[in-house]
């Protein structure tokens, strides 16, 4: 297929994209609060657990994995890989390499994993990845973070990664992730996700990136845990959320897939339902969550085989709501 048809396929209407990709160190978070030791029995145990769930295909479009989880099998001997491609489930592969502190810049951050990246992605094109994922994580504190400075070195990784990616004939997602970690206000983070992504898109057309080929992975405009004024609700973020993605975000993209960032499964599924119901957009919304997702399917798993039908149970019910919401047709009510 070509890029340009598997980013249509991802965002595919009624579908969305499962984020399954956390490193050795969040999947142990993870683990952690269900009081399960992340070993890598467990981590095959969980993921498979996730990917034999029965009609999951009707609204996961995309899998993104890590690397250990595209190299590993199942239980009786089948590739992860296979089972999802057996469903018609498209395996993508996150490339970056996490983030490092930015020089000159105190507490702002890159993100590496350029080296060598062109025959590390060639080689997931053999395991069968199809898309992959690169993660910037901007932060806002105060006034003066984040800096330009850090968001064109973001911007100038993420286009490289993206060129990368195209050369190999592999979708990339990009994905400028503008942390919910602080007190800051909608508007501050629409400010700071307006100039995230007009430096994000300037920086991918002077890489060449074709833009009908790749997809959008940003944070919805929303305002910080700490706010004081508390949570907006689904319409307010749905209005902040639009008009600044329509100021800055190209026709040409075919989707945006957000990131869930800290939003309870429940109003993940509130936020993209009430974006989608203010349609139709230039773009698909839909999402690429991880815990919006998980939470509940990991909370009924508790690590143990026997919980494996509960566990699915709570997967394929997100990814059903949330397949709705990708066409404005949830409703509290379904919960
Ligand atoms: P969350 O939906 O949990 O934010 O994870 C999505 C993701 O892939 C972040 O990189």
């Amino acid at each position: 297929m070509r890029i340009q048809d598997v980013a249509r396929a991802l965002v595919a209407p009624g579908k969305g994209i499962l984020a399954a990709d956390e490193s050795g160190g969040t999947i142990k978070k993870r683990f952690d609060g269900i009081g399960t030791e992340s070993t890598e029995d467990r981590r095959r145990a969980y993921r498979e657990m996730l990917f034999r769930t029965k009609g999951a295909a009707e609204n996961i479009s995309g899998v993104i994995l890590f690397d250990e989880t595209i190299r590993q099998n199942a239980a009786d001997g089948t590739p992860l890989v296979k089972l999802l491609q057996d469903e018609g489930i498209i395996p993508g592969i996150k490339v970056d390499k996490g983030i490092v502190g930015l020089h000159g810049a105190a507490g702002e951050s890159v993100t590496e994993g350029l080296d060598g990246l062109g025959a590390r992605l060639a080689e997931y094109r053999e395991l069968g990845a199809q898309f992959a994922k690169w993660r910037a994580v901007i932060d806002i504190a105060g006034d003066d973070i984040p800096s330009d400075y850090c968001l064109d070195a973001n911007s100038a990784a993420l286009a490289r990664y993206a060129a990368l990616c195209q050369q190999e004939g592999i979708v990339p997602i990009v994905e400028p992730e503008v942390l919910m970690d602080g007190s800051h206000s909608i508007e501050r983070c629409f400010e700071v996700t307006h100039r995230a992504l007009r430096s994000l898109f300037s920086a991918l057309l002077d890489q060449r990136v074709a833009l009908d080929g790749c997809l959008l992975k940003p944070n919805m405009v929303i305002p910080g845990k700490l706010h004081a004024g508390g949570r907006a609700t689904p319409d307010a973020i749905a209005e902040a959320t639009i008009r600044c993605f329509r100021d800055v975000v190209p026709a040409a993209v075919p989707g945006i897939v957000f990131l869930s960032g800290g939003q309870s499964d429940e109003e993940a599924t509130a936020n993209l339902d009430a974006i989608n119901k203010r349609g139709p957009h230039p773009w698909a919304f839909s999402f690429s969550y991880g815990r919006a997702l998980q939470a509940p399917a990991l909370k009924a798993w508790l690590g143990s085989d026997d919980n494996i039908e509960a566990g699915q149970a709570a997967f394929a019910k997100r990814a059903k709501l949330n397949g709705l919401a990708t066409s404005g047709a949830y409703s509290a009510s379904m919960e």
